[in-house]
């Protein structure tokens, strides 16, 4: 009977830090967000940041360091993706030769990238935060320069079919820098 009056209360209070904790961890995500977007020419991508970081598991409750690794491996598999839908719409083809052209410049970009960003995600883990940021510029660029391929072959009209790939590459590139960025401060 003592035992029982006891543990409601001990139960309840345990509801309740467990809640409290949670609502603290998805703040956290957005403060996150909100630093590592401030300040520079990047506060627009702070939507960007919170939606995709607080889709991936492990966000919740993760510090900024916690965060930029999420945000570096989430990086990999955009790009390990982007890899495949390139080849899925090489495969279907119907496009131009200078479509094509542009597809291949797309792969090849992707392909190399993948590679950098393995680079990045090792030095990260090791703490060499200025060899991060080249990597991951270098890493960003590719998706650009995918998107510039197709700039030049659809002249004359029509977007590229890669345009949303690009710009997630992109804008979680650029995310994840500016999170590691934020860590030296
Ligand atoms: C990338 O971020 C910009 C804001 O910087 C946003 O306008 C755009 O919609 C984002 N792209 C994607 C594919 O979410
Ligand atoms: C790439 O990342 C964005 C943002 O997290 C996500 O919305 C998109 O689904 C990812 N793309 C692929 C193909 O995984
Ligand atoms: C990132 O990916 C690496 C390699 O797959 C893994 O060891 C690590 O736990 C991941 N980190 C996070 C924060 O997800």
């Amino acid at each position: 009977m003592a035992a029982s009056l006891v543990s409601v209360p001990v139960a309840f209070l345990l509801l309740v830090l467990a809640g409290s904790r949670a609502a603290l961890a998805s703040e956290t995500v957005e403060q996150i967000c909100a630093e590592a977007t401030s300040g520079g020419a990047h506060s627009d991508l702070a939507p960007f940041c919170v939606a995709s970081l607080q889709a991936a598991p492990g966000s919740d409750g993760a510090d900024a360091r916690g965060l930029a690794a999420i945000a570096t491996n989430l990086t990999l598999a955009n790009y390990t993706a982007a890899v495949a839908t390139i080849k899925a719409l090489e495969r279907r083809g119907g496009w131009t030769a200078a479509q094509r052209g542009a597809l291949a410049t797309c792969r090849t970009r992707y392909i190399e990238a993948l590679n950098v960003v393995h680079s990045a995600v090792h030095a990260l883990a090791v703490g060499r935060l200025e060899d991060y940021a080249a990597d991951m510029a270098v890493v960003g660029k590719a998706a650009t320069d995918c998107e510039d391929a197709f700039g030049a072959a659809n002249a004359g009209g029509g977007s590229s079919p890669l345009r949303k790939v690009d710009e997630d590459a992109v804008n979680l590139t650029t995310v994840a820098t500016l999170i590691v960025r934020s860590l030296k401060k």
